[in-house]
């Protein structure tokens, strides 16, 4: 997203928080805050008091084996127990946790006590068929409340879960079903995009008979396609069938604080996605933290974050935080344009959502269809509104301003990682906003802009961005990966601190401005993909010898993949083998891998060592000087 950075630069409007926001808001100085925030093991444990604790931790946070922190140490501590059995003695037990709209328009409401219940059902469900704690659950769902419950019904046994965002296909539903060494795979008959229905089962099927290490399918319900069975049959469970006659009660498991929560798979800039490991106690404290602050919850407000829970947005946003916080969140199924580009809207007015929170793709692709229908909704019940995902461009930042914020919302651009687990860069409401801009590092967080020495950057100087200090949803580590983990995030800029892979820059005010990533992951839509992963999709292909992508700039994607690819021999490029290769990556990847052109080449830039130079083909592709080329090959 490099293009964009001259226009970041030049942009100097700063937008001041209204007198409405301010007298709401839960923490109304910014700055006293962000000096609270320096003791830090201060800040995060007055933040952990709020939580239902078995045990209270000894120590906040232990450093002795860095970069393998610790925090909460010996504090005993259940998710699912601080997320939903805590509300049911409360005056929130009847208030909606779940509010479900698809894009059909189906609703489906539950309560905290009919969570709780369904979570437990679920739980001992779970139980029956033998999975224990430590035990890894893969699921591949849709939007659809059992997700939720699922996810859900694992914590409350101490079960790992491990998501595969229904948008990704069969290649790498196996990869992540195998790394996690899953016995159980959760899925559904399928899911709504744009009228039509994607047969997940069917995907399913297709992983599972490569997947033999899965011992028990279990089947959701949910769109009401015909279910096939298919020749696994005597794997495979219906969901319902499964928790019909279950109790409706289930102890927590006392876990503890460092006890493994989820595995969620992440690409990196080489190799095979990374297994991002997330634990209880931390997690649940930044999660729940961050969210409070930087949207302001409320009892009476209603969250929506149109992510999907796939993606690490919705695991600390869609569910875990707004429950643990005691709010309700709304889960969408569906596409954000159909039946037309007026249905988010209709849903904002419709429920009175009060916060809403998206991503920069989503506002560029709406942006296209200008005024009309926003301005046939009423959106007056909007306070806060959110961007995440990738840099928001200042046109499209003051469109969302203008346009569903009214002029009064302020947005919250966000900067975090499937990594960090929970928003590090972010304004508070009331922090005066620059537009493309995710202002300051949040309080209890030390952000800074070095270079790979280790030395500061001056201001407005791009840099590698550096998380100083730990913070609480931090990943622990690689799943089975620990070298990874150090090589990747800890070993790329001397002086023990967290490289993030992102390039920023810092202005004169202390705002950060992010511009894009360092290495070679790209950000379609906002999603996540490797390199390297679409690569060996690529290559999986009969006609293909060598692959090498790179993003290509794309007016409301963000980045689209451009592939340089060396056939093999006798093999020609036309329309028809283009068709057939974007198929096969899409077969291979799912429709988040968008390949926007490909190009046959009789060679690649290559090190002398045999390692494909992304970087010269990207230059190229950007008309920029193609720089060092001491170690290319010819
Ligand atoms: C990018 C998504 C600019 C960044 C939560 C980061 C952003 C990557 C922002 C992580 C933002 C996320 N402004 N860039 N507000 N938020 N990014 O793991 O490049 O899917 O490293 O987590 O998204 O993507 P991931």
């Amino acid at each position: 997203m490099t293009q964009d950075t001259d226009v970041l630069l030049d942009e100097k409007r700063i937008f001041k928080p209204s007198e409405a926001v301010i007298e709401k808001a839960h923490i109304k100085e910014w700055e006293s805050e962000l000096e609270k925030g320096k003791d830090i093991e201060k800040y995060w444990s007055e933040k952990a008091e709020q939580f239902t604790w078995f045990r209270k931790w000894d120590k906040v946070l232990d450093g002795s084996e860095k970069p393998f922190y610790k925090w909460f140490v010996n504090g005993k501590i259940n998710m699912a127990y601080n997320a939903v059995d805590r509300w049911i003695n409360t005056e929130k037990r009847n208030q909606v946790a779940i509010l479900y709209v698809n894009e059909r328009g189906d609703e489906k409401k539950i309560t905290y006590y009919e969570l709780y219940r369904e979570v437990n059902k679920f739980a001992n469900a779970l139980k029956n068929i033998g999975v224990k704690k430590g035990d890894k659950v893969s699921m591949y769902l849709p939007m659809c409340p059992e997700l939720l419950i699922a996810m859900l019904a694992c914590t409350k046994i101490g079960a790992i879960h491990s998501i595969v965002y229904s948008g990704l296909s069969v290649g790498a539903l196996v990869e992540r079903i195998e790394d996690a060494d899953s016995k159980i795979l959760i899925t559904a008959d399928g899911t709504f995009r744009r009228g039509k229905i994607i047969d997940l089962k069917k995907i399913s099927d297709e992983a599972v008979q490569m997947s033999p290490i899965v011992e028990t399918i279990i089947v959701v319900k949910n769109a009401g396609n015909p279910i096939k069975i298919s020749e696994l049959s005597g794997r495979e469970v219906m969901y319902s069938s499964l928790i019909e006659g279950e109790p409706s009660e289930c102890e927590p498991e006392m876990l503890d604080a460092e006890d493994p929560l989820y595995i969620l798979y992440t690409s990196g800039s080489t190799g095979k996605p990374k297994g991002v490991l997330h634990t209880t106690g931390g997690y649940m404290v930044g999660v729940a933290t961050t969210l409070k602050n930087v949207f302001d919850i409320h009892e009476d407000d209603l969250w929506w974050c149109t992510a999907d829970i796939g993606w690490v947005t919705g695991h600390s946003y869609i569910a875990y935080g707004p429950l643990l916080l005691g709010t309700t969140t709304l889960v969408y199924e569906g596409a954000p344009d159909y039946p037309d580009p007026g249905a988010w809207w209709r849903i904002v007015e419709k429920y009175g959502v009060t916060k809403f929170y998206t991503a920069p793709t989503a506002i560029r692709h709406l942006m296209r269809f200008g005024n009309k229908y926003p301005s046939k909704h009423d959106l007056s019940s909007l306070r806060i509104l959110g961007s995440v995902g990738e840099p928001i461009n200042p046109e499209a930042w003051i469109w969302y301003h203008e346009n569903i914020g009214k002029g009064e919302v302020p947005i919250m651009d966000t900067w975090w990682q499937t990594e960090t687990g929970m928003y590090l860069i972010s304004p508070l409401p009331v922090t005066p906003l620059k537009p493309g801009s995710a202002t300051r590092p949040l309080p209890g967080i030390e952000a800074e802009i070095m270079d790979a020495d280790g030395n500061p950057v001056p201001l407005g100087k791009g840099g590698l961005l550096v998380i100083k200090t730990p913070w609480p949803a931090m990943l622990r580590t690689l799943y089975k990966d620990p070298e990874r983990y150090i090589k990747t995030y800890w070993e790329i800029v001397p002086g023990g601190v967290y490289t993030a892979g992102d390039i920023a820059r810092k202005d004169e005010d202390g705002y950060f401005w992010i511009q894009g990533r360092s290495d070679d992951v790209l950000k379609i839509s906002g999603h996540r993909i490797g390199t390297s992963e679409v690569e060996s999709a690529f290559v999986g292909h009969p006609a293909v010898a060598e692959a090498a992508v790179i993003g290509k700039a794309d007016p409301i994607k963000g980045e689209v993949i451009k592939a340089f690819i060396i056939l093999k021999e006798d093999n020609r490029l036309d329309s028809k083998v283009i068709e057939e290769l974007k198929n096969h990556v899409r077969h291979e990847l799912g429709p988040v891998a968008v390949v926007g052109e490909i190009i046959q080449m009789e060679k690649l830039p290559k090190t002398r060592s045999g390692k494909i130079m992304r970087r010269v083909l990207r230059a190229r592709e950007r008309g920029e000087d193609i720089g060092d080329t001491s170690t290319l090959e010819e």
